[in-house]
């Protein structure tokens, strides 16, 4: 059987909800509040294109998916002896049960201080899809931001020959790697690789917008539908949070960031735009998520709100996007509606044994 057939079945049921809508529920949808994208600049098939979650992962060439790999990486992902102390797992702070962050404002390590960065943790829902990782974009995929949060002494403290050795004195883990990736010694390749394959899996569920762009008119209220108007209209959220993810994977000022981390701005110092520029979350879920922003500076969904109403800070890095949006409560109220019905139904996430 081929890569692609496994991947095929491995997202069987997220295909099954992709199927798209028919003409009907297009004309549903923007009967709804009348044309919210002109028809010259975005037209019908380009809005149904633009909101359908993918059929497929995507898993790259030099990592491809295995049942095996996937399963090791779970196995990884919760496991506690990846750090010094053997008390924190990826899932302390990448926990399934709280949308895959932690909700804290900023991500506590081993030594129950905030990790140096300052930063909240990021969910990792379809992370298979973000272009470049991290708040500031400084990771190059997946498997490079693996090692990082178990070696850094202000996160999980496990230096990576320990973490090697702690693996290969437990049968359960040898077998396991060795069923990942034919027999041979554990190494940090291979944790990467699983970890990685693994994380590709975490995708968002079908939400209520979903079924409604599908034609289920009664999926989602008149708020909400008014808030999404208003998200691609008015608000002009979608400039930004754009596509079936609601990101568009890139970094930006939107005015928030005001202590003395300039994200993507210490990549590139001479950039007038990219100071205080963080990347765009996904909205999937983001309910979910409290508090907001990269610096967990933000309580609710109403502060969110207020925050791009104010137009937050302006300085010459700010994104021409972000403006003063005088919103008035109710719209403010419809945005928030729609928000909230970007989160799928909660569901169960089975936990894997760990060997030991
Ligand atoms: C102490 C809490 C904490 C732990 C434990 C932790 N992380 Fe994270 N994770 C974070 C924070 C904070 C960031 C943001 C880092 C940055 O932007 O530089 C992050 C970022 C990430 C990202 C990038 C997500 C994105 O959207 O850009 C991935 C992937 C990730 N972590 C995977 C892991 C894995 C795998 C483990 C276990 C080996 C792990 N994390 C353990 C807090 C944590
Ligand atoms: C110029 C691009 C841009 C525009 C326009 C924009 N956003 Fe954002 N949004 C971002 C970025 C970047 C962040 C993260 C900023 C940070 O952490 O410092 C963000 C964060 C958020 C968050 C917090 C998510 C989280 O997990 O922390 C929400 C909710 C949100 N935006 C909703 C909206 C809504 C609603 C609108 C329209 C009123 C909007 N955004 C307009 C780029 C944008």
């Amino acid at each position: 059987m081929g890569h692609s057939s496994r991947v095929t079945r491995q997202v069987a049921a997220l295909a099954g909800a992709l199927a798209l809508s028919s003409a009907l529920s297009l004309a549903v949808l923007l009967g709804a509040e009348g044309s919210i994208f002109g028809a010259s600049e975005f037209g019908l098939h380009g809005l149904r294109q633009h909101y359908r979650r993918p059929a497929e992962i995507p898993y790259p060439k030099d990592d491809p998916y295995s049942r095996a790999k996937y399963e090791l990486g779970r196995t990884l992902f919760f496991d506690p002896i990846l750090s010094g102390a053997k008390l924190r797992s990826c899932s302390t702070c990448h926990n399934p049960g709280l949308s895959w962050a932690d909700g804290q404002p900023r991500a506590i390590g081993e030594n129950q201080q905030p990790l140096a960065s300052g930063l909240r943790t990021p969910t990792l829902l379809n992370v298979a899809w973000t272009p470049k990782l991290g708040w500031d974009g400084h990771f190059r995929d997946l498997e490079g931001v693996a090692i990082s949060p178990i070696t850094a002494p202000d996160n999980m403290n496990l230096p990576e020959s320990t973490l090697i050795e702690r693996l290969a004195a437990i049968p359960g883990y040898v077998n396991a790697f060795n069923a990942a990736f034919g027999k041979g010694d554990i190494d940090r390749h291979k944790i990467e690789q699983a970890l990685a394959t693994f994380e590709r899996s975490i995708v968002s569920d079908e939400a209520p917008f979903d079924r409604w762009i599908r034609g289920d008119e009664a999926a989602i209220d008149a708020s909400a539908k008014r808030g999404f108007a208003l998200f691609n209209g008015k608000g002009n959220c979608a400039a930004c949070h754009s596509g079936w993810a609601f990101t568009d994977g890139s970094f930006h000022d939107i005015g928030v960031a005001h202590d003395n981390d300039i994200g993507r701005g210490r990549l590139f110092p001479t950039s007038v735009k990219l100071q205080y520029a963080f990347k765009t979350p996904t909205l999937r879920d983001v309910a979910r998520r409290r508090p907001y922003m990269h610096d967990g500076s933000l309580a609710t969904l109403g502060d969110v709100i207020d925050l791009y109403n104010r137009g937050g800070i302006e300085r010459p890095s700010r994104d021409d996007e972000i403006h003063q949006l005088n919103l008035p409560q109710g719209d403010k109220a419809d945005l928030i509606a729609f928000l909230q019905a970007l989160s799928a139904k909660a569901k169960p996430f089975v936990l894997p044994d760990l060997p030991r």
